[in-house]
């Protein structure tokens, strides 16, 4: 069985006002029912094929997270807390060095807290697909198609020697966000794919290569797992160990050096939700292509989002806009802008 580890951590700061540093995205029904934390833990909740969910996540968090785990019936899960978050090299350091306590053999499937994956057979199909080059000691990397250039992701050269499995391949090479030019190349050698940023990869293989590229991470992680505080449902993780590690995402401590990776083509839809044109992307839009949430009209307006949970969103005669209200903020962008309103937040926090 495979032992499912959330990676939560993120702060998601492009969707503001929505999510905020005391309830990021990952906390919010941002389309359905569900919020993403639950839609993530549904999709790994099959007990047949998968061990209890392991939660990785910052200290702050813990009482948002057992709730939403619990109304959704996953009281079971593990919480692992960060006393501050060093990035996901170290919160993937820290799940495979407890998952390794409970069973040497343990299977990791890593995921972020913050993508929308509709068609959960076709997830397990894909997963299935990865699992024996993972038993075999590979890392195991989903490829999605790319639709341009988009510089915020990791690209995988896929034009390695085929595996067992169909469509998989050996990683020839891994590029995390690569600026723009290189991004193009990429695409227009038509040799690469997106990383999902979803990994499989036994737990123990995991530490091994970090041991080898990351030795002073592992001995801080190590640390602060030996140093950890059970509380309640909680394990904290030591706060003066764990401070050491070195912050640096996985994909650069790892991804991109490491010769033993292997590509699945992910078989399933998937959208990281980064921005609100996401979400205009997947929303459901009038005639004219606009969405409009909540407490929002809009009236001939073309290819909008609207959304709001605090006053009425009223729109006539504009197009391309983004407009998002809560109690306290409203944002208004363009579907090509909002890519930067992290940098709008942050001169925010300056001038406070
Ligand atoms: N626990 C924990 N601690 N989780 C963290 C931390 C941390 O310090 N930092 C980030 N995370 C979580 C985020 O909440 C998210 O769910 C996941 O780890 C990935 O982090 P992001 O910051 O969203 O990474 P990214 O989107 O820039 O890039 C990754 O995902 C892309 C696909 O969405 C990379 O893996 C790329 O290669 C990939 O293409
Ligand atoms: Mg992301």
């Amino acid at each position: 069985k495979i032992t499912p580890v959330l990676l939560s951590g993120g702060t998601g700061t492009r969707l503001w006002p929505l999510s905020r540093e005391a309830y990021p995205k990952q906390f919010l029904p941002l389309f359905g029912q569900d919020t993403l934390l639950q839609q993530t833990a549904r999709r790994v909740s099959d007990a047949a094929l998968f061990n209890e969910l392991l939660v990785i996540a910052n200290v702050e968090h813990r009482f948002i997270i057992a709730e939403q785990l619990r109304a959704i019936g996953q009281d079971a899960a593990r919480i692992v807390l960060e006393p501050a978050g060093r990035n996901t090299a170290a919160a993937a350091a820290a799940a495979a060095i407890i998952a390794t306590r409970s069973d040497p053999d343990s299977l990791l499937l890593l995921m972020p807290a913050d993508h929308c994956i509709d068609d959960i057979a076709a997830f397990h199909d894909t997963l299935a697909a990865g699992l024996r080059a993972a038993q075999d000691g590979s890392t195991v990397l989903f490829g999605i198609t790319p639709t341009g250039p988009a510089t915020g992701y990791g690209y995988i050269r896929m034009a390695g020697e085929a595996v067992d499995e169909p469509g998989a391949r050996r990683v020839l090479a891994f590029k995390e966000k690569p600026d723009l030019e290189t991004a193009e190349s990429y695409i227009a050698s038509g040799e690469y794919v997106w990383n999902s940023g979803i990994f499989l990869v036994s737990a123990q293989r995991l530490l091994d290569e970090l041991d080898a590229l990351e030795p002073e991470l592992l001995r801080a992680c190590t640390a602060a797992v030996e140093g950890a505080l059970s509380d309640l449902d909680f394990l904290r993780l030591d706060a003066e160990a764990f401070a050491q590690a070195r912050d640096v995402s996985l994909d650069y401590a790892v991804m991109e050096k490491t010769r033993n990776a292997v590509v699945v083509p992910a078989r399933f839809s998937w959208s990281d939700i980064g921005t609100w044109s996401t979400l205009w992307e997947i929303g459901s839009k009038t005639a004219e292509g606009t969405v409009a949430e909540g407490n929002a009209t809009a009236y001939d307006t073309q290819d909008c989002y609207f959304r709001s949970e605090g006053p009425l969103i009223a729109a006539l005669g504009v197009r391309d806009l983004i407009v998002v209200a809560t109690q306290d903020a409203v944002l208004v962008t363009t579907k090509g802008r909002d890519h930067d309103v992290r940098s709008l937040v942050e001169s925010l926090k300056k001038t406070g």
